[in-house]
């Protein structure tokens, strides 16, 4: 590790110097067409989770290329992405260059400087969190208390501790640190793993309230609000989460799929034979044709990882 890798900015600066590199860190595909199908997928899922209005106010922590920002920021009065990678955001900025109200801004650090207190009516963070330590977590969900407006909603993501998919994924982790050098730095953007009961803490502590929580799969998945002091407001929406529950959650067959992909990834199963397995799935869900496109994006991009299978 070189010494201009040990903090975020250069670290995901690093990631990010072209658009390729950018979305492969972005959702390991490095494919527009792929970027678009995660994105539309994670899209229809924050949809459900916040209810976004045309008339409203969006922020995005850790807005990589603007996957994201480029299904929602169209549906809304405003979409600030905001970056830790100066690279990052001007790539978001280029792609989102035609939509009325969309912008991506750079971070110097876990303070969301460009947004001013109470201006925000919903804001997310997917995928971002994973990737830092959790002092800095906890710095952001302040702000985000400090941003919303009385009322406002913000869903975020983490890796699930407690799921045993999640722990799986994490035990790789752990592996590849025994394997590492131990006089080096860990990695800055590693990912990072937590239990649902932490993350509560921390959005309590941060001055949010839970209003609703997923945490049956490898990934916790949380919804919070800046209160107002309005118990029937919060209760409705509660209410409301709940019946979008099936909307928001991560399901049983994304997980099954991602430890599956995990298998290819992690445990050296050829991608041929996981595409035939999940070729003979057929319709089971949406998500089946979205991992096919995306195993086929990363062997297409890594042919070498895998040696060719016999006819
Ligand atoms: C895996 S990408 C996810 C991007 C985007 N949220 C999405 O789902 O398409 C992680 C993003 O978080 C950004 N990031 C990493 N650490 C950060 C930090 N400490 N503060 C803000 N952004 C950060 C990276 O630059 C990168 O764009």
């Amino acid at each position: 590790m070189t010494p201009r890798d040990d903090n975020y900015k250069a670290t995901w600066n690093a990631r990010s110097t072209n658009l390729l590199d950018g979305m492969l860190a972005v959702d390991g595909s490095a494919d527009e067409a792929v970027l678009a199908r995660t994105g539309a997928y994670t899209a229809a899922q924050l949809r459900a989770a916040l209810a976004p209005g045309r008339d409203e106010h969006l922020f995005e922590i850790g807005c990589g290329v603007g996957r994201l920002g480029a299904q929602l920021a169209p549906e809304a009065a405003s979409w600030t992405g905001l970056d830790i990678a100066d690279n990052m955001a001007a790539l978001a900025r280029q792609r989102l260059a035609g939509v009325p109200g969309a912008t991506a801004l750079a971070l110097d650090g876990p303070r969301l400087a460009p947004l001013a207190d109470a201006t925000m009516d919903k804001g997310w963070c997917v995928a971002v969190f994973i990737h830092m330590d959790k002092e800095d977590m906890v710095l952001y969900l302040r702000e985000v208390a400090r941003v919303l407006r009385p009322g406002g909603l913000f869903y975020f993501d983490h890796w699930n501790l407690a799921h045993p998919v999640g722990w799986r994924r994490f035990a790789y982790e752990v592996d590849e640190v025994g394997r590492s050098d131990p006089a080096q730095r860990k990695d800055v953007a590693r990912n990072q793993f937590c239990t649902p009961e932490e993350l509560r803490l921390y959005v309590r502590h941060a001055g949010l309230e839970l209003v609703f929580e997923h945490s049956d799969s490898p990934w916790v998945q949380m919804v919070v609000r800046r209160p107002d002091g309005d118990a029937t407001r919060r209760d409705a929406e509660r209410a409301r989460l709940e019946a979008a529950r099936p909307a928001i959650a991560c399901t049983p067959l994304w997980t099954r799929l991602f430890a599956e992909a995990c298998e290819v990834l992690i445990e050296g199963v050829h991608p041929a034979t996981m595409l035939a397995r999940w070729r003979a799935l057929g319709d089971a869900g949406p998500e089946v044709p979205l991992f096919i496109a995306w195993l086929e994006a990363a062997w297409r991009r890594q042919p070498q990882s895998w040696p060719p299978q016999a006819a």
